[in-house]
């Protein structure tokens, strides 16, 4: 077996050999192409046709992956080894939809214990023998939190809302009083149940959020003890949610065992059950779990989520695009760009290895997007005229799911026809065409000239069910692990996230104390001392 760095070299040159050709063209070449450059995977179906890849570039990445060994990298992940090196933790989210539980008997055990309890308290709720106070029964369900306590299960419940809703689910997670003013100025507080959903259980947002909510309720009238009612806890802080005063029998756990933005299968989740049924968030854990063993068992070429890291791979690194932009054509999946944003650039975007060598590649790409067709009034310009190296999903629901079938048709053509314009693009004689067709001379030709050529994959499938929606979320899990580990790094932990938190608590004194101003740069100062001439009736400081 060759070494990585040969392997690596040879797809360098590969990609130099490659950088000149038209993607397009391979598909006269290769009369099998759309067929050969494919995969599935429980219903889904990965179409990389439309990518700068041939059969050599392939072999040579799938050699790579083996040569790097990730599948017995992913092997370890779902048998629960700290391969979390900086938090000396497993990543054993796979575990919450019960793979391969039998390598962790004791902590499936407390997945499944929680898990009854949840199903007990959503039955509780659903058949209202669970109430606010006033005696009435929930109708609404908001979650406070931020991060992963609030992308996963904010785009599971809006991708899954439907008219057969059971509660309304409404999400809070910005500390801008504005967020949770908003949603709850709509909301009956007898009927409105609470989860703090964090982590750690001191997330700042998080926390003013949730005492903002209970002083609304305090304000309707609801007693101390309504509250306990109002406010369900999910953490691994079983004792901080105590002192904020949730009981014991409100409190849900998660564990240090699962990454934030990987959590949205267990208790985290629990908005997704209040909102759907619990059957239908325990169809979104099946369909994640079989895309655990479709990845545990598939080999190379066979398995998607390897082939959607192998594609990252190959393009950021040695064809150097640099964005991933990700355009769902279905306005209920209009969050997921998002939530891939943590997922991805939360995992990814780090820049030394995990022996805290600096590396030497692109890591994660800038990722980016929005619902089909809406992104086409707007960025579509740059990504068909403008000089930036991107790469697309494109993602494509078939069925039109007893909706308008005219306008869903409408729908899926422009989903296809981008694709295909990324792919042609409009060429030199094309263009000079358009232009005589203008009455303008040739010289206006470029204007209207687009390379095409651009390198993106079709995600497309049936309907969107809750085992598809597992099933592409758990794809996009397992791509980020690949890709972490292809380039070396920890997919697990955020310390970039932590300085600002520091330096915010440092500033939130400055701008209520107006003090110390000396020991930060000058315009920031400038900054704190105009809010606090707008906010406060403090003299300043001659
Ligand atoms: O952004 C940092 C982060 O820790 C995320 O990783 C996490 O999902 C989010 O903040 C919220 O953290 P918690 O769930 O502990 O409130």
């Amino acid at each position: 077996m060759p070494s990585t760095t040969n392997i690596e070299n040879e797809l360098h040159s590969i990609a130099d050999q490659m950088a000149g050709i038209r993607i397009s063209d391979c598909f006269e070449s290769e009369p099998s192409r759309a067929s050969d450059f494919r995969c599935t995977a429980n219903g889904l179906v990965l179409d990389y046709s439309k990518h700068r890849i041939n059969a050599l570039s392939r072999q040579r990445l799938l050699e790579l992956a083996k040569a790097s060994e990730l599948s017995a990298d992913f092997d370890a992940l779902t048998r629960g080894e700290a391969i979390n090196i900086t938090e000396e933790r497993a990543a054993l989210h796979t575990l919450l939809r019960g793979t391969r539980e039998d390598e962790n008997p004791q902590l499936y055990a407390e997945v499944k214990k929680t898990n009854a309890h949840l199903e007990q308290l959503v039955g509780q709720i659903h058949s209202g023998d669970r109430s606010g106070f006033g005696h009435t029964p929930f109708t609404d369900v908001v979650n406070i939190g931020i991060g992963g306590s609030d992308f996963g299960p904010k785009m599971v419940c809006r991708a899954l809302r439907s008219e057969n809703d059971i509660l309304h689910t409404h999400f809070v997670a910005n500390v801008d009083p504005q967020d949770l003013d908003e949603t709850l100025a709509a909301l009956n507080p007898q009927s409105t149940l609470f989860i703090i959903c964090s982590k750690s259980f001191t997330t700042e947002e998080t926390l003013t959020n949730a005492l903002r909510a209970r002083a609304w309720l305090l304000a309707a009238g609801a007693s101390e003890s309504d509250i306990n009612d109002h406010m369900i806890a999910v953490t691994t802080n079983l004792d901080a949610a105590s002192s904020f005063g949730v009981g014991p029998e409100n409190c849900f756990p998660m564990w240090d065992w699962v990454g934030g933005r990987y959590s949205l299968w267990s208790a985290v989740g629990l908005s997704i059950a209040l909102q759907s049924g619990w059957s239908a968030f325990q169809r979104l854990l099946n369909g994640a779990q079989e895309m655990d063993m479709h990845t545990l068992n598939s080999d190379g070429a066979e398995n998607l989520p390897l082939m959607m890291a192998l594609l990252e791979y190959w393009n950021t690194v040695f064809l150097k695009t640099d964005t991933h932009v990700v355009l769902p054509y279905a306005q209920r999946l209009e969050q997921l760009p998002d939530f891939l944003q943590q997922l991805s650039m939360e995992s990814n975007g780090k820049r030394v290895d995990l022996a805290g060598a600096t590396l030497t590649v692109p890591s994660a790409p800038v990722l980016w997007g929005s619902a089909g067709t809406i992104g086409q009034h707007s960025y579509y310009q740059l990504l068909h005229q403008g000089n930036r190296a991107f790469t697309a999903d494109i993602i494509l629901p078939l069925s039109h799911e007893d909706k308008d079938l005219d306008a869903q048709r409408k729908l899926v053509a422009n989903a296809l026809a981008q694709s295909r314009a990324l792919l042609v693009g409009r060429d030199q004689s094309a263009a000079r065409q358009l232009a005589a067709k203008r009455g303008q001379a040739e010289s206006f030709a470029p204007h209207y000239e687009m390379t095409g050529n651009h390198p993106h994959s079709l995600l497309y499938f049936n309907s969107l069910t809750p085992e598809i929606l597992g099933g592409l979320i758990a794809a996009y899990e397992h791509k980020t692990f690949f890709l972490s580990r292809l380039l070396g790094i920890n997919a697990f932990d955020q310390w970039g996230v932590e300085l600002g938190k520091v330096i915010g608590r440092q500033i939130l004194t400055m701008l209520e104390h107006g003090e110390d101003l000396d020991i930060i740069d000058p315009a920031t100062a400038v900054v704190i001392k105009a809010w606090r001439s707008i906010n406060t009736t403090d003299t300043p400081p001659t």
